[in-house]
């Protein structure tokens, strides 16, 4: 069989007359070579008379399969490579085996897979490696079949260097061990974008029974603080919409170089250290990878283009959240500056993009392309605006009965729609009209019926940023007292073509450039970048050498990118932190910046 033959479905090769249930890894973390080894038996179920198993693979170097509980050789085939969607891989079964076992080595340059250098640590001392499968990556460092219709269970052992600890989203044994030997279980049906692992010196507090905080022995303490809310969050989470399916919710604190805010790996929350802010103002990243234990988790976007189904709801979850623990006004806060973003983001992709509908269109593209806010903000405020059809009431009554319904199962939008239509609207066809469902769904931009948000808390502020723009240094009165998303709005609302005297003025007022808060820090270095005011970018290179954020990133790249000394500027700084940053990151600034990826 030849790959050019094989459909692509869900961005995978995936046979489906043959479907993978349950893997039994055994991983053997290798720091210098960058390559972890691995055994992988994939346990399958034969529909019918499949004579080939057809896993995903990418950059794996595949030494040797065998098929059946007694390990007979078989033979198998490596596809063509297609890019991103990696290769297939193709291996002769029998009828009656429900076996195969894959011995492979990954490639230093997987992309799942970023190997830290212990410089790139807190601690300085051990090495690091973690790995990032959503959205099409677990393939890199396991054959699986890798697309999020299909569910699997595993264990795994895993051998590390002495002195290290591994984690994964599984049932962990919470201790570090001597011999750097780990065991694994995974009892609930998880997609493998959810497949996780994390090696690194590592400590653990506990936050309650069931929650606690991994991180490296020089933030733990601060990290655990930070997270002290987590219990509350999950309790609050509980009440909403059903009990959490998962035993145990930890947290794990990467190195700063993570590509993402948060990654939800089942009982095991992956987190940048850029939201421990030392005043827990940040922490709705943890309320919103906690969403996720129901919206992605237990009900899962069946292809890549119902990504908002795991992350508009997981979005609108997270607020639900915020607001059980901190109160309304905070979560309102989030919501404006998520309107905010969504505007800006289809004033960048241009108000007819595809990609600002919410049913997206990824077929033949690296559904990376669809992570933008439009998922994650425009899916927020299409269930806000039910949410407003109906009640809260019933709109609660409605998403409980629909995570217990669908637990651990996918879901599409089109069954999504039809099961709200028939329960939530059953006897109001005229409210269901009113929504407009299909300006959401297949319509681009932002649907004239989209809920607004006003803040009373933000109007002092907008005072403020008024006064500024107006020429003159105000009096302060009781900004300082301000929260983070107050000091967001106000960076967002001042206007962009301030001179450098008023920046300069602006920064001794308030400290901008020395807060330790990196939602603040990062309005204040958009801010610089566009009035061009020189004394903020020392600070802005060394954030971008250490941070490896792409929301932080992408921004401040394309903003720099804009002038042609900006540009010059962008490149000098790109060229010494990029190879710090995770391929998530390289492949997006790569882009932006119109430079050739180099080994990636
Ligand atoms: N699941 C996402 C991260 C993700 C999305 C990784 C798509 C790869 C492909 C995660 O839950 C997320 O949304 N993270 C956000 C944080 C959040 C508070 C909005 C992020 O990383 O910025
Ligand atoms: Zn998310």
């Amino acid at each position: 069989m030849h790959s050019q033959t094989l459909p692509v479905v869900n961005h995978s090769f995936a046979s489906t007359d043959a479907v993978v249930r349950h893997l039994d890894m055994n991983l053997n973390v290798n720091f210098d070579k960058k390559v972890i080894d691995g055994v992988v038996s994939v346990y399958y179920d034969n529909r019918g008379e499949a004579e080939s198993l057809i896993l995903d693979t990418r950059d794996l170097n595949v030494t040797k399969v065998t098929a059946g509980e007694k390990h007979r050789r078989t033979s198998f085939q490596l596809g063509t490579p297609q890019g991103d969607l990696g290769r297939p891989l193709i291996i002769s079964v029998k009828p009656e085996d429900r076996v195969v076992t894959v011995h492979y080595q990954t490639s230093p340059n997987a992309p799942a897979l970023q190997w830290l250098s212990p410089s790139q640590t807190a601690g300085k001392l051990y090495p690091f490696l973690f790995t990032q499968s959503q959205a099409i990556l677990a393939r890199s460092w396991i054959p699986c079949q890798d697309h999020p219709g299909n569910r699997i269970t595993f264990r795994a052992k895993v051998k590390v260097p002495k002195g290290m600890m591994a984690l994964m989203g599984a049932q962990n044994d919470m201790v570090k061990h001597p011999r750097g030997e780990y065991e694994f279980v995974m009892a609930q049906p998880i997609p493998t974008y959810l497949l996780a692992l994390a090696v690194g010196d590592l400590d653990f507090r506990a936050i309650s029974d069931r929650a606690g905080v991994f991180a490296e022995p020089a933030i733990i303490e601060k990290a655990a603080w930070e997270f002290g809310d987590t219990e509350k969050m999950i309790e609050a989470a509980e009440r909403l919409y059903g009990p959490y399916r998962w035993g145990r919710y930890d947290i794990l604190v990467l190195p700063p170089s993570f590509p993402f805010g948060g990654m939800e790996n089942p009982k095991l929350t992956f987190a940048t250290p850029t939201v421990i802010a030392g005043d827990r103002s940040l922490v709705s990243l943890v309320s919103h990878e906690l969403a996720h234990s129901w919206s992605g988790n237990l009900v899962t976007n069946a292809t890549w283009n119902d990504f908002w189904l795991n992350e508009g709801f997981t979005t609108y979850f997270e607020r639900r959240i915020q607001e059980e623990v901190y109160g309304k006004e905070q979560s309102e806060m989030e919501a404006y500056l998520s309107y905010q973003d969504l505007v800006e983001e289809v004033k960048t992709l241009g108000a007819n993009n595809e990609d600002t509908k919410l049913l997206l269109h990824l077929e033949g593209r690296n559904p990376d392309d669809g992570v933008t806010s439009v998922p994650y903000d425009k899916g927020y405020f299409f269930l806000r605006l039910i949410e407003q059809s109906v009640g809260r009431p019933r709109w609660d009554e409605f998403l409980k009965g629909y995570f217990e319904k669908y637990a651990f199962q996918t879901m599409t939008t089109p069954v999504f729609l039809k099961y709200l239509e028939g329960t939530l609207f059953k006897n109001d066809k005229k409210a269901y009209e009113n929504l407009q469902v299909d300006s959401w769904i297949d319509g681009p931009g932002i649907p004239a019926n989209c809920p607004k948000v006003t803040v009373t808390s933000f109007n002092e502020v907008d005072t403020l940023a008024k006064a500024w723009s107006s020429g003159t240094t105000p009096a302060q009165p009781k900004q300082f007292s301000w929260t983070t998303q107050q000091w967001q709005h106000f960076l967002r609302a001042l206007p962009r073509t301030l001179g450098n005297q008023q920046m300069a003025e602006l920064d001794r007022v308030y400290g901008f450039s020395k807060r330790g808060n990196s939602e603040v820090l990062f309005e204040w270095f958009m801010l610089s970048i566009a009035a061009n005011y020189e004394p903020s970018f020392a600070a802005m290179e060394e954030f971008l050498i250490n941070v490896g954020r792409r929301k932080f990133l992408k921004p401040i790249y394309t903003e720099m990118a804009k002038t042609p000394e900006g540009r010059e500027r962008a490149l000098r700084i790109y060229e010494r932190a990029r190879p710090g940053y995770h391929a998530v990151s390289t492949r997006t600034i790569d882009d932006i910046l119109k430079v050739e990826g180099s080994t990636r």
